[in-house]
């Protein structure tokens, strides 16, 4: 067995979406190990919470107020980041969202939220992270938090973007490899797509209607610890191991 996580204690990691679901779930688990983990939301009053809920563990949460699916947030995060803490070794990038806008008839407005966050704040994190490590050295990990559905469209959801921005994340997921390696960096990227998640996004979804709900609960689903295992799993790997693509689906899903 190398798997190891001892190389990242200490060691600061910035995870998006770390106010509920498998952004939660994954702040938990780095801290747990003994990081010191740099928690987004818009929302940042819930990370809070837990960071005081946390504060026995080998690690540290930090919470941070920020929208990333705007560039001045992104830009004040990582300038905070370096104001205060050691450098950054490891991007998560869980934020995500869909939309319930149609191709035929949904608003622009809607699809532009979808791709800002999803697509271009990733890509905005990716390069300030890449942008950290580089001018210190780090052989770092960006993980992207993507989906089956950047793999393939399901017929189940609310048509939308949001299987269209998946895919974006796949292509920007071996785009990145790619420019690493001309770059000579040993830096790793890896993409994790989740099948179903119980979360805020999916069953737990504050304004489910009453036809969604029962769809959900006729399907398989994964707890956000699952996917932050798989997480764990791949930050855990010997340096020459990367993890490129991580699929993880609950036992029996159909899709
Ligand atoms: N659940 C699933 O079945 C499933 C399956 C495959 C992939 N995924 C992906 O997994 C990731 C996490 O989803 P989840 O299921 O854990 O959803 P969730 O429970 O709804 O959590 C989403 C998180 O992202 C934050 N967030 C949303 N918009 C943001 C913004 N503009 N800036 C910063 N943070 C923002 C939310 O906090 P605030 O609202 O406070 O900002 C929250 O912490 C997403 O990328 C999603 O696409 C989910
Ligand atoms: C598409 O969106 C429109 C406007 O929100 C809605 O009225 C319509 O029912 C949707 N169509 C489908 C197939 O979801």
């Amino acid at each position: 067995m190398v798997l190891s996580m001892d190389r990242w204690v200490g060691k600061v990691a910035i995870v998006t979406g770390a106010s509920s679901g498998i952004g939660a779930a994954i702040a938990y688990a780095l801290v747990e190990k003994g990081l010191t983990v740099l928690g987004i939301a818009r929302g940042a009053e819930r990370i809070e919470e837990r960071a005081k809920q946390l504060s026995d563990k080998k690690g540290k949460l930090h919470a941070i107020k920020a929208d990333f699916s705007k560039e001045e947030d992104i830009l004040k995060t990582f300038k905070w980041a370096k104001d205060n803490l050691e450098p950054v070794h490891i991007l998560v990038n869980n934020a995500g969202r869909g939309a319930k806008a149609n191709l035929t008839e949904g608003e622009t407005r809607q699809w532009k939220k979808v791709f800002n966050l999803n697509v271009l704040g990733l890509s905005i994190a990716t390069r300030e992270a890449v942008k950290v490590m580089k001018e210190n050295k780090i052989n770092g990990h960006i993980i992207h938090m993507n989906s089956i559905a950047g793999h393939q469209v399901l017929n189940f959801e609310v048509p939308s973007v949001y299987s269209a921005s998946k895919f974006a994340v796949t292509a920007l997921t071996e785009t990145l490899r790619q420019e690493l390696n001309q770059q000579g960096l040993k830096i790793k990227v890896t993409s994790v797509s989740p099948g179903l998640v119980e979360s805020e996004m999916t069953n737990l979804h504050p304004n489910l209607t009453p036809e969604m709900k029962a769809v959900y609960e006729k399907m398989p689903i994964l707890q956000s610890e699952d996917i932050a295992d798989g997480v764990v799993y791949a930050l855990s790997t010997p340096e020459h191991v990367q993890v490129h693509e991580l699929t993880i689906k609950p036992i029996g899903e159909k899709v």
